[in-house]
């Protein structure tokens, strides 16, 4: 049955997102239909194909009361979009479906698992919002939710676990049918706590343990937890909120991180032992991810981040994009990303420049647009330090650019966005380091309108970042700084069909 709520969201959308024409949004990243989303949910494998859902408010360019919005592929570059999923339009998820994920069931149907919120007021007026675990079943398009939600609530967790903070369960099966779930908790000195949760058939669920906690080190509560195998180690993935800056390896406020290391289930211990950002843009938050069909671990997120959300372009009728899915793998003990491989199926015409000699700033010739994948390799002339800075100026015009440096002294790149159509100051400048091989750094440009996606030294490190430039701004050039330098530029134009030509 189709709630008045889910079916007011569902009418709103097939009205006002045709609104918006193809050539306003990204071309390739998932958008809401119409109006705001927030965080990546439910990315899974249902009946050879790849769903997504997402946190959505379609009413307006602002978080409100959380639904789940709806889109699939089979490559994850064209996305089909489908109706809205789900309302908040019962007992257990009157004030919000939260965060979660999903996963095929062995008779066919689909089980979304999510955070059902529900607000209550205090004798002294507060208003306190609580959070337990719901579940919901369908066939791809529609779903019910189970009559007996919630399926946890705070009754279920150990002694002193928040039942004001406790979200974003990610679901997963084991071969021999037991269903595990990773939730996000806050303990009572206030810090973050990955509880596990097991299930014999996905609504009777039970604690299990505690998988790790930031013990207010790496950030405080910790949202969406994802735990999966990779490459012979086990990752964990998590957000946490007011994270500490530390060097250039983490910034201050909402990050994403990486724990990589070793899982014992039998014993249900998992040994951390390695930590890093995820990525190194401003805009990257809650990622999550699925198994491929073909065996590749995929992660999706949220391309934006709450500090900034309300710095929006005038006049847009949708807000919060998805990055690119990414293959992810273990290089050297650290996490390795690259664009998934089905983009190359779009790239059109190629341009490539070899060992091209450098001074000062440049165009070339066939290299420019906004939807592009391009490459560039910079190295100093006769093995020795030849320059001060590498430049990559995109989305240029007379008045607006978006910044890649290289800086050879410290060995970091910068991500600036100044200049970038934004109507007020925000963080607009992010610097990592990165390592050079031989000289030489590798700087992959995934570009779609209005993001870049930056991979270094084929995924070594991965930065993402938003921007507002008009699409009339379409100059890319190149630039050394303080000497000379050679490059390598291969250039792809993306081409998505006749309406996305440029
Ligand atoms: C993370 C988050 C989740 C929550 C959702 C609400 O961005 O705060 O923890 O489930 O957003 O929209």
């Amino acid at each position: 049955m189709i709630s008045e709520k889910l079916q007011r969201a569902r009418d709103f959308e097939a009205r006002y997102g045709a609104y918006i024409p193809d050539g306003e949004r990204p071309a390739f990243h998932v958008t809401g239909t119409v109006g705001w989303i927030n965080d990546p949910n439910g990315f899974s494998c249902y009946q050879g194909e790849y769903h997504l859902f997402y946190q959505y408010h379609p009413y307006s360019n602002n978080w409100g009361p959380m639904h789940w919005g709806h889109v699939k592929t089979r490559d994850f570059i064209r996305w089909e979009r489908l109706p809205a999923a789900m309302a908040p339009d019962t007992d257990a998820d009157r004030d919000g479906c939260f965060s979660g994920s999903a996963i095929e069931l062995a008779d066919g149907r689909q089980m979304l698992v999510y955070t059902g919120v529900y607000e209550t007021r205090r004798a002294d007026g507060q208003v306190e919002s609580f959070q337990q675990q719901c579940v919901a079943f369908g066939d791809g398009v529609n779903y019910e939710k189970y009559p007996g939600n919630p399926v946890l609530d705070g009754s279920d967790l150990p002694a002193g676990g928040s039942v004001l903070d406790f979200r974003d369960p990610k679901v997963w099966q084991d071969p021999d049918g037991t269903f595990y779930m990773v939730a996000g908790n806050r303990t009572p000195d206030g810090s973050g706590a990955i509880r596990l949760f097991e299930s014999p058939d996905g609504t009777h669920w039970s604690y299990a343990c505690t998988l790790d906690s930031s013990r207010n080190e790496y950030g405080r509560m910790w949202e969406c937890p994802d735990f999966f195998p990779l490459d012979g180690q086990q990752v964990m993935l998590v957000s946490p909120q007011e994270m500490t800056a530390a060097g250039l390896e983490f910034h201050a406020g909402f990050g994403s991180i990486a724990l990589m290391g070793r899982y014992d289930p039998a014993a249900r211990r998992f040994a951390r032992q390695r930590i890093q950002s995820i990525d190194y843009g401003t805009d990257f938050y809650a990622p999550q991810t699925l198994q491929s069909y073909d065996g590749r671990r995929i992660m999706i997120a949220w391309m934006q981040n709450w500090a900034t959300t309300n710095c929006q372009p005038q006049g847009t009728r949708w807000f919060g994009q998805m990055t690119l899915p990414r293959e992810l793998s273990l290089r050297e003990g650290r996490l390795i990303q690259n664009p998934v491989r089905e983009l190359e199926n779009y790239r059109g015409h190629k341009v490539s420049y070899q060992d091209l000699l450098v001074t000062g700033e440049t165009n070339l010739s066939g290299v420019s647009g906004r939807l592009m994948d391009l490459t560039v390799t910079v190295r100093p002339v006769d093995d020795r330090p030849s320059y001060q800075a590498f430049k990559i100026h995109l989305a240029k015009d007379g008045q607006r650019e978006t910044l890649i440096r290289y800086k050879v002294a410290n060995s970091t790149l910068r991500l600036d966005r100044t200049h970038s159509g934004f109507p007020y100051d925000i963080v607009n400048v992010r610097d990592f380091p990165v390592r050079p091989r031989d000289g030489a750094v590798k700087i992959r440009v995934v570009m779609d309108r209005y993001s870049l996606e930056v991979f270094v030294n084929d995924g070594e490190q991965a930065a993402s970042m938003v921007i507002y430039t008009p699409l009339s701004a379409q100059s890319v050039s190149f630039e050394v700084v303080e000497g000379a330098a050679y490059i390598d530029v291969e250039h792809y134009s993306l081409n998505f069909g006749q309406e996305d030509a440029e």
